[in-house]
């Protein structure tokens, strides 16, 4: 028996005391925690679309439909600072609510960092070829980030209901 060599009683009326100020303690802890959880998917959510918005954005410069030449820095900065920040965005305890994240974020880190530091890799390549103004760079490397983001989605996002 666990308890041998204490007083039971007490131990009992202890344990009734702790288990009722840990409910006391659950009930208020467990709503934030949750909307926590979904605050943190919204925000990630919304760091993805800014992603995606710098990327069509750049997109339309690059195959020249625009001619906003000078603004294609902006975009490879904005990437970049993005590509850097994309590891954070998935907390442990950020998987419950509605998110499309797998669980494969947190149950393979080694992977999923893999993942993160492919998007780097191909986003600074761009960064680089903005800077030399080669035309085949930009295009190669613009083709690279997007396959590095498809490529996460395939093994980390679940598909769209
Ligand atoms: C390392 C993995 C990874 C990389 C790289 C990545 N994403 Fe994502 N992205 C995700 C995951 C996982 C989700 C789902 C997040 C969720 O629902 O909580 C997501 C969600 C999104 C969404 C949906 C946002 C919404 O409102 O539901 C968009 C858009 C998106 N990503 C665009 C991009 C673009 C564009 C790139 C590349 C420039 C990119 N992502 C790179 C993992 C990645």
């Amino acid at each position: 028996m666990i308890f041998t060599g204490f007083n039971y009683k007490k131990v009992k009326r202890m344990n009734i005391k702790t288990l009722t100020a840990s409910i006391a303690l659950m009930t208020v802890l467990a709503p934030s925690y949750a909307a926590e959880s979904e605050e943190i998917i919204k925000y990630r959510n919304s760091v993805m679309e800014a992603y995606a918005g710098h990327m069509s954005a750049a997109s339309r410069i690059v195959r020249g439909k625009v001619d906003f030449q000078d603004q294609l820095k902006l975009h490879a900065d904005s990437m970049a600072g993005i590509a850097n920040i994309t590891g954070t965005l998935f907390p442990e305890d950020s998987d419950f609510g509605e998110t499309r994240a797998k669980e494969e974020v947190w149950s393979k880190p080694k992977e999923f960092e893999q993942a993160v530091q492919e998007n780097q890799q191909a986003v600074s390549e761009f960064n680089k070829a903005v800077a030399s103004g080669d035309k085949d760079a930009l295009a190669g490397s613009f083709k690279k980030i997007s396959d590095s983001c498809k490529s996460c989605h395939e093994k980390f996002r679940t598909e769209e209901e």
